[in-house]
């Protein structure tokens, strides 16, 4: 009879506080060789902590082993499909990483004399070149660390021309079909948000943006495949109305999975836009890790950039901070660089056709999906898929079993879940980004766990209900996570 069984077996990972035992110790230092220094007197009393409370003491092979197994307890985009619609979970190619640890670019450090830089900053200036022709665009910052923040910068810059002309105007137009974080950052810009309705095809009702686009709005924030996976196919006649009437057109282009190469937002009319590089250009992302959201331009905003501007001085660059129209810095230094690094090493082993063919796969991928689900889900906006399909989960809501039921049960197949409940046009959401870095194979294997789900749906809905099965944890009290989240251990005693 086995009475313990190994913890790596065990469906719980004890904390490393918990597994503490005093006097361990994970490092082996050298005797002190230097005179002891008086840290308190050194850096002042009030910098300096007598100990670190409760702190585990573990020993070395214990620390390894406890980090190594809880990082098997991950789901990676290096272990297989990563289906999170909007999200672009798509393979980070390992050039990127090599790239980013040559040793020139890995220990950059920000306050190098720009003349000792000159190696990084030709890497900033070439991912502006590929970035403008990508988007067709006239200037690009690449400063803003993330998509929503690319937003921010970017609706800023809105402001500042349109304050510039003597009215900032008050409003922004949001489609239901837009990210979450659109109208977000439309707020945080000092804005109101008003919403636009979609029509039946999921696209911008040029009716409703016609009665609402009046000199008190500064713009249309518009996602463009929007959250649906559709191509808005209304967006030159939506520009021009907004340009009639004085207004801007932002553009979200964190879905640019689904355009590069094949069409460029400034070609059809778009004032401002963002580029989430921790999608698109496949640098990772997942967990908070750094990402990248370049915003570009029209000529006319360029003078509002955040500072600096990289500029080039004969065959030197250097940077600019001598631009009195700016809208200041969003960010410190120059962007999240090893990411920027990464970016332009993904574009560069691509090329320009690779790129495009990465677009057409990425769209085929998702079409393939579509096509195979949609006899067992059903799909409210029937428009063409661009990079990810959107199905809803009326049919199974009738058998009582619901998107988030279904995605649960998805993970017992060993896939990460679809994105849940997601966009909110769509009742029960299910959507599906697969990604053009995913084979025939692994897309049919999602396909088959997707259609045998539905099956068991119809013959065991509550076996689905209950899923997870096969995990170390099953059901958590999602709510109670959300509004008391316990982020920090707490020792017995201090409970
Ligand atoms: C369409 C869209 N817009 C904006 C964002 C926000 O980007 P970030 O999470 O980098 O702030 C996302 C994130 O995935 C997105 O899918």
């Amino acid at each position: 009879m086995i009475k313990k069984v190994r913890s790596h077996i065990n469906r719980d990972e004890g904390l490393l506080f918990e597994r503490s035992s005093p006097g361990k110790r994970a490092y082996q230092l050298p005797e002190l060789d230097v005179p002891l220094v008086d840290a308190a007197a050194a850096l002042g009393k009030e910098n300096v902590r007598e100990q670190i409370e409760h702190f585990p003491e573990v020993s070395e092979v214990e620390a390894i082993r406890h980090f190594t197994r809880l990082s098997t307890h991950n789901y990676a985009i290096d272990l297989g499909l990563y289906p999170l619609g909007s999200c672009t979970m798509k393979y980070n190619p390992r050039i990127n990483e090599q790239v980013a640890r040559t040793e020139g670019l890995a220990w950059a450090h920000p306050y190098q004399p720009e003349p000792l830089a000159q190696g990084c900053l030709e890497v900033l200036q070439s991912l502006e070149s590929a970035l403008l022709e990508i988007t067709g665009m006239d200037a690009v910052t690449l400063q803003p660390s993330a998509g929503a923040h690319g937003e921010w910068t970017g609706i800023m810059l809105v402001r500042a021309l349109l304050t510039s002309r003597g009215n900032p105007r008050k409003r922004i137009l949001v489609p239901d079909s837009a990210h979450g974080t659109n109208p977000a950052t439309a707020a945080m810009a000092g804005y109101g948000v008003e919403g636009i309705a979609s029509n039946e095809r999921g696209m911008i009702d040029l009716a409703a943006l016609e009665r609402a686009a009046n000199d008190e709005i500064a713009a249309l924030m518009v996602t463009n495949p929007s959250t649906l996976g559709i191509f808005e196919e209304n967006i030159v006649k939506a520009t021009e109305i907004m340009h009639s009437r004085g207004g801007m057109v932002y553009m979200d282009g964190a879905n640019m999975n689904a355009l590069v190469g094949v069409t460029r937002p400034g070609d059809f009319g778009i004032d401002v836009m963002h580029l989430n590089l921790h999608k698109t250009f496949s640098t990772p992302h997942g967990g908070g890790g750094p990402g990248a959201g370049p915003v570009a331009v029209k000529k006319i905003f360029e003078p509002f950039l955040p500072v600096p501007r990289l500029k080039r001085i004969g065959e030197a660059l250097a940077f600019d901070y001598d631009r009195p129209q700016s809208i200041g810095k969003v960010r410190a230094y120059y962007g999240n660089f090893g990411v920027l690094v990464r970016a332009l090493a993904y574009i560069m082993a691509h090329g320009g056709p690779g790129l495009r063919n990465a677009t057409l796969d990425a769209i085929l991928n998702a079409n393939y999906i579509r096509k195979q689900l949609q006899p067992y889900f059903d799909m409210p906006y029937t428009s063409p898929s661009m990079h990810e399909c959107v199905f809803s989960d009326d049919r199974q809501a009738k058998l009582g079993v619901r998107t988030g039921d279904i995605a649960k049960r998805l993970i017992d197949y060993g896939f990460h879940p679809y994105t849940v409940s997601f966009p909110l046009i769509v009742h029960g959401a299910l959507m599906i980004e697969p990604t053009e870095t995913e084979s025939k194979d692994e897309l049919d294997l999602f396909v088959d766990a997707l259609i045998s789900i539905a099956k068991e749906v119809e013959t065991d809905p509550e076996m689905v209900r209950k899923a997870p099965h096969l995990t170390r944890t099953s059901r958590v009290d999602e709510v109670t996570a959300a509004r008391k989240p316990v982020l920090r251990w707490v020792a017995a005693d201090e409970r």
